[in-house]
């Protein structure tokens, strides 16, 4: 049976192995994750795009994120079991948040909370710390401020803003978060931040030289059929292929070859044709 990944086992890889990591948000993309050794499963709020269609991330829920947590849960994955808090779940006060991020470790199951932002949600995230909830920072290109950036725009790219990350991402390594996913940022940002905490970093658009890498689930296995992002590798063309298998399988309804005998039950031969007998004199 495979080990564990608990938050220390994280903590404790600044520097070491990569940390793989990816999104799942419903069981069996959770146990493919899982099978797969991946260290972190991610339930992301990525799932308003990805899975729910929708424009923003900042029209999923808590009580929507909540639903895919525990579907993920049910996977009881080896890999450690981290869940993003939504929009507006820890914004209006450090009570309110404790509240949600507990939430999401009693009705999810979540093993530790990611959240958006730096040095200004720091009270916040004290308040879950305090709790013990384990939290995972989030810097850069921050999908929740989208119409703050004035849309989803590489972050850091001036000397200012990126020394002023760097202040983040020391804060949040300060108070205790235990590892921080730097999201769209310049490969030498993503580096000098990986050298400057102590903490590992996990990047998604971040360069090479981050003590790991995630993607979406969706996006590694080339699900989507749409655009994606630069920092996106597709790993197979499950779209394409889905799409080919769905025709197929179409194809065969049509011509009669599905169902086949095998994919059919049967009666023992003299109870079918007593059967069909009665059918045939009835
Ligand atoms: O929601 C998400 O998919 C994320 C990844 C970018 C890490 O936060």
């Amino acid at each position: 049976m495979t080990k564990k990944v608990t938050v220390p086992d994280i903590r404790a890889r600044k520097g070491g192995p990569k940390i793989t990591m990816v999104t799942a948000y419903d069981y069996p993309s959770a146990v493919i994750a899982d099978r797969a050794g991946l260290d972190i499963i991610l339930v992301g709020d990525s799932v308003a795009n990805v899975v729910h269609g929708m424009d923003t991330t900042l029209e999923i829920g808590l009580d929507e994120m909540i639903v895919h947590a525990r579907a993920v849960k049910r996977s009881e994955p080896s890999a450690l079991f981290v869940v993003d808090m939504p929009w507006l779940t820890f914004h209006i006060s450090p009570e309110d948040a404790v509240r949600n991020a507990g939430r999401i470790v009693r009705e999810g199951g979540a093993e530790a909370v990611k959240l958006e932002g730096g040095r200004k949600r720091i009270p916040a995230i004290e308040r879950i710390l305090d709790a013990e909830i384990p939290v995972m920072g989030h810097l850069g290109l921050t999908p929740q401020s989208v119409n703050a950036m004035g849309g989803f725009k590489v972050q850091g790219k001036v000397v200012e803003a990126a020394r002023e990350m760097i202040e983040d991402a020391r804060a949040l390594a300060e108070i205790g978060c235990f590892s921080i996913v730097l999201e769209g940022v310049p490969d030498v940002l993503g580096e000098l931040i990986t050298k400057e905490v102590d903490v590992p970093t996990i990047g998604i658009g971040a360069g090479p030289n981050t003590d790991g890498q995630v993607l979406v689930y969706h996006d590694v296995l080339g699900i989507g059929l749409g655009p994606h992002a630069k920092f996106v590798r597709a790993y197979a063309s499950i779209g394409e292929e889905s799409i080919e298998a769905l025709k197929r399988f179409a194809a065969d309804i049509q011509s009669g070859a599905f169902p086949g005998d095998e994919e059919s039950y049967h009666v023992p031969d003299e109870v079918a044709a007593e059967l069909l007998r009665g059918e045939s004199s009835g």
